[in-house]
């Protein structure tokens, strides 16, 4: 893939992930997609009762954010953490606080609700 060029394994506006009840608050949940060789990460998180989405690629080394499945937050739940230098980010705008790429965001991923479904936008 050339730098710049979309993601072919992104999947398209309307892609249901799963469900509202899915998650607790705070809570996440990431997700993997495929298209020939290609890999789109994302997670979702629900916080204070609101709904974000990020790629799962940390803004310090393009690494995936989470050491274990599904768990993107700190023991406290406030915060998102980088297993792979302990970066953390802001749960609602995904501003780096601390860590070795203070001053960058993680990459949006906008999701939304259709009923109770969380689905890509
Ligand atoms: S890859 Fe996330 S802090 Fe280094």
């Amino acid at each position: 893939m050339v730098e710049g060029e979309p993601n072919p394994a992104r999947p398209p506006p309307g892609t249901v992930l799963c469900a509202l009840s899915d998650l607790t608050d705070p809570g996440t949940k990431g997700f993997r997609f495929r298209e020939d060789r290609k890999v789109f990460a994302g997670f979702v998180l629900l916080f204070e009762g609101q709904l974000r989405g990020y790629v799962d690629s940390c803004p310090h080394a393009g690494w995936p954010l989470a050491a274990w499945e599904d768990r993107y937050l700190t023991r406290e739940k406030d915060l998102i953490l980088c297993g792979g230098h302990a970066a953390l980010f802001r749960p609602l705008d995904g501003a780096c606080v601390a860590g070795p790429c203070m001053g960058t965001h993680l990459t949006p991923w906008p999701v939304g609700l259709e009923g109770d479904q969380i689905v890509t936008l």
